[in-house]
């Protein structure tokens, strides 16, 4: 399940955030250093020095609307958010075709997300392209829009031709590492919630409430 979150963050927050980034100019450095090994022969882009002030600074202003975001705590069931960065292409620049490292240095990867920081109409190209066996779909989103796929899925950056695509990307771990299971119990909540809004809390609403929460302490860890 990939589900898109319309918007994460406000005009104004990604205005700041972009002025922020953009002035920064000696922070940036080639993308390559943080990409797996087979990731690497593929990868080019820029990224925010991750041990810079400013990465400091500016991580918590993705992280904190992420991680309160009411479709994220459903959906997601966040342990933790996690491998932040900060990534710019310029024409020529994108990412070819690869997947995601399962285990980072601090967490798995159950999903990934793309927070698009440039209006889709400041650069061509540049589309975030999500396969899998039978389609694949190109995507770019408004800017302050955030993406969350599936980790599991192979992914490239079509090479940006013309403007410059600023992006942060980033990695969840979930409380529930089936993404099938946690589908499940996404629809369990949305629907005990529904209930709970048409009659309170009944004995049906309790019902779905017991299996949802068994059911977590089942599948979760
Ligand atoms: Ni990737």
């Amino acid at each position: 399940m990939r589900f898109a979150l319309e918007p994460l963050l406000e005009a104004q927050q990604v205005a700041d955030l972009r002025m922020e980034l953009l002035a920064e100019a000696d922070a940036w450095r080639p993308g390559v250093e943080t990409a797996g090994w087979h990731a690497r022969t593929v990868k080019n882009n820029r990224q925010l020095d991750r041990g810079s002030a400013l990465q400091g600074q500016l991580t918590p202003r993705v992280v904190e609307p992420l991680l309160r975001h009411p479709l994220v705590q459903s959906a997601v069931l966040p342990v933790r958010v996690h491998g932040l960065l900060f990534s710019r292409s310029g024409p020529g620049e994108g990412y070819g075709r690869h997947v995601d490292n399962a285990f980072m240095a601090e967490g798995r990867s159950d999903l990934s997300f793309t927070l698009f920081l440039s209006d889709p109409c400041e650069y061509e190209g540049g589309a975030l392209v999500l396969e899998s066996p039978a389609t694949e779909e190109a995507l770019r989103l408004p800017a302050g829009h955030a993406l969350l796929y599936p980790s599991t899925l192979l992914h490239r950056v079509a090479p940006v031709t013309q403007g410059e695509r600023l992006v942060a990307v980033g990695w969840i771990q979930s409380r529930v590492r089936d993404a099938e299971q946690r589908e499940l119990l996404f629809e369990l909540d949305t629907a005990r919630r529904a209930l709970f809004r048409q009659e309170g809390k009944s004995d049906v609403f309790d019902l779905i409430s017991r299996s949802y929460t068994n059911l977590m302490r089942r599948w979760g860890e």
